[in-house]
């Protein structure tokens, strides 16, 4: 079976830049949970975005290399037609809308499912964020920093993906709060069979999670390999550098 996203080889632009990403190549097997960490600036964001087509947004391009995603190859395609294809991300920051409700939020998520559809898959996020249907009738801005990623993942979700994409998932949440919605994260995985691929800079998270990981440094990936190897290596702390050979916890 192929693998359900690999980049092969992929170099990416910003207009008037130089490289962001240079000659990344990752995996993602079918149901897998890989991290990729790196510090701020080393380009993970720019690889969600050349997957999740929204790099022409950011004014970046892909210089070579290639992106398929269930084997089908997918470089430069649209981000409306990955999200049909299966492909949903939580984005960095989050980018919910606060002033609409909770249910509005994840009724942006649903737009492209068939109308007969949208009540169902709904339900189906509901039960697993009850705290969403709680506050359904909510405005999300008025909601906890947590609570509002928790609405960002379940909008994420929301289309029943093959693959997740989230961002920064622990950014600006206290440590608890972080754990609780990686354990979330984790068993709606185990439920759905849903592939990721984590971006974070708290390493210590991430790789208490995924199954392998990849490091990017500025652009370009320094070491890859099951979690544990990853964690215990001195590559991860060079990727931080200027912390003295602490892998930060909470970056
Ligand atoms: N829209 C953009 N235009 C120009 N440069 C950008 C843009 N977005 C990101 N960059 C640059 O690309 C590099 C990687 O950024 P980014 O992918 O956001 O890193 P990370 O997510 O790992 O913090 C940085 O040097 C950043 O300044
Ligand atoms: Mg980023």
């Amino acid at each position: 079976m192929a693998a359900m996203l690999e980049v092969e080889g992929l170099s990416v632009g910003y207009a008037r830049k130089g490289l962001a990403l240079d000659d990344v190549s990752l995996v993602v097997p079918t149901g897998g949970i890989v991290a990729l960490l790196g510090a701020n600036g080393a380009g993970k964001t720019t690889l969600i975005r050349t997957i999740t087509g929204l790099l022409p947004m950011h004014n970046g391009r892909v210089a070579q290399g290639r992106v398929r995603f269930a084997g089908v190859d997918i470089t430069g395609m649209a981000a409306h037609r990955l999200v049909r294809l299966g492909l949903a991300q939580v984005p960095e920051g989050r980018l919910i809308f606060k002033q609409l409700s909770v249910e509005e939020n994840l009724q942006v998520g649903a737009a492209f499912l068939p109308r007969g559809k949208v009540a169902e898959r709904l339900e189906a996020v509901f039960a697993l964020f009850p705290r969403l249907r709680e506050r359904r009738r909510q405005a999300a801005g008025l909601m906890s920093g947590g609570e509002q990623q928790m609405l960002a993942l379940g909008r994420a979700l929301i289309g029943g993906p093959r693959l997740l994409l989230v961002d920064e998932l622990s950014l600006g949440l206290a440590p608890l709060i972080v754990e609780a919605i990686y354990q979330q994260l984790m068993s709606v995985g185990e439920t759905l069979g849903t592939a990721m691929l984590i971006v974070e800079q708290n390493a210590h998270v991430a790789l208490e999670y995924a199954q392998t990981a990849y490091i990017l440094d500025r652009g370009r990936i320094a070491m890859s390999g099951d979690a544990a190897t990853v964690g215990a290596s001195s590559a991860i702390a060079d990727a931080y550098l200027g912390l003295a050979g602490e892998v930060p916890a909470d970056v």
